[in-house]
């Protein structure tokens, strides 16, 4: 069956593959890396828009776009199950991908987001009931942290601090510079200065535990700080326990493969700053 893109889809029985992840670059190998400490036994399928990173300042429009076409590439590729690895992608794309497009393209696929699953950790952890929450300015301003936040915690008190440079150090392979120090402590100081009550922090950006050392450093130390990953890869074992069918239409090899839209050679070489393994990657085009 073809559909108005020129896409096509088949009402056949899904044939089982690997689980997708994309992020803008580097910043979702943070997640993959969760997710396989506790489920190596899937098949993994990672992609990163490395030539078209940052998305966080850019519009939505774009985001949604960009996301839309990697989403279909993954599925292209065999993944039935796509998690967008990416709060820039999941604040500004998710809803009209799993709204309007998976209905028309393809009914039976899933793709989820990270957005949700950290909101619903917050109402544990925080005893000011003041969160902070560090982010693209993409996500911050698209308020998606505020409205799920306060959809399951109405008393919680949420500000938010757009980082613009934060991604940027990251995917240049400056997040240990003396460089980053500066702009690091400008935002904390930012944050805090909107609101001295914070007492828990979200790194709302999948590129920022990739900084954790730094902002560990500037912030005050009765704040604590909340790194998706570890909730995320719980989220999704849970998805997958409630969702047999899906869980039996990933495969379970132990295997990941790599897709950039960048240089495959630097994408191993910069992925190896915080991946503990040599990985095979393969370069791909999105814009089609
Ligand atoms: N890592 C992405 C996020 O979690 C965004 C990075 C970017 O700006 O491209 O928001």
């Amino acid at each position: 069956m073809a559909n108005h893109s020129g896409h096509t889809f088949s009402e056949q029985p899904l044939a089982p593959g690997p689980i997708g992840l994309f992020d803008s670059g580097y910043g979702g190998l943070t997640i993959l890396s969760e997710i396989k400490q506790l489920m190596p036994q899937y098949d993994y399928l990672y992609l990163g828009d490395n030539s078209r990173a940052p998305y966080g300042s850019r519009s939505f429009d774009v985001i949604y776009e960009f996301t839309r076409q990697a989403v279909f590439a993954l599925f292209e590729k065999g993944c039935n199950l796509v998690i967008l690895a990416c709060n820039t992608a999941s604040a500004k794309a998710l809803r009209t991908i799993q709204q309007v497009d998976l209905p028309k393209i393809a009914p039976q696929k899933r793709v989820l987001g990270i957005i949700r699953p950290t909101a619903e950790i917050v109402g544990d952890l925080t005893q000011t009931r003041h969160v902070g929450i560090f982010g693209t300015l993409g996500t911050i301003q698209s308020e998606s942290y505020l409205l799920e936040i306060n959809k399951l915690f109405p008393d919680i008190q949420v500000v938010g601090e757009a980082c613009p440079m934060w991604v940027p150090l990251v995917e240049n392979g400056k997040a240990n510079s003396d460089g980053a120090d500066f702009f690091i402590q400008e935002n904390i100081e930012s944050l805090l200065q909107k609101d001295p009550e914070i007492d828990t922090i979200i790194l709302g950006c999948t590129h920022y535990p990739l900084l954790y050392n730094k902002i560990r450093k500037y912030l005050p130390e009765h704040l604590q700080i909340i790194s998706q990953g570890a909730y995320i890869a719980k989220s999704l074992q849970d998805y997958l326990g409630r969702h047999p069918e899906m869980d039996a239409v990933c495969t379970k090899g132990g295997g990941t493969n790599y897709l950039t839209t960048e240089s495959p050679e630097r994408f191993e070489e910069t992925s190896s700053l915080f991946l503990n393994e040599r990985i095979k990657v393969e370069k791909i085009a999105l814009d089609r």
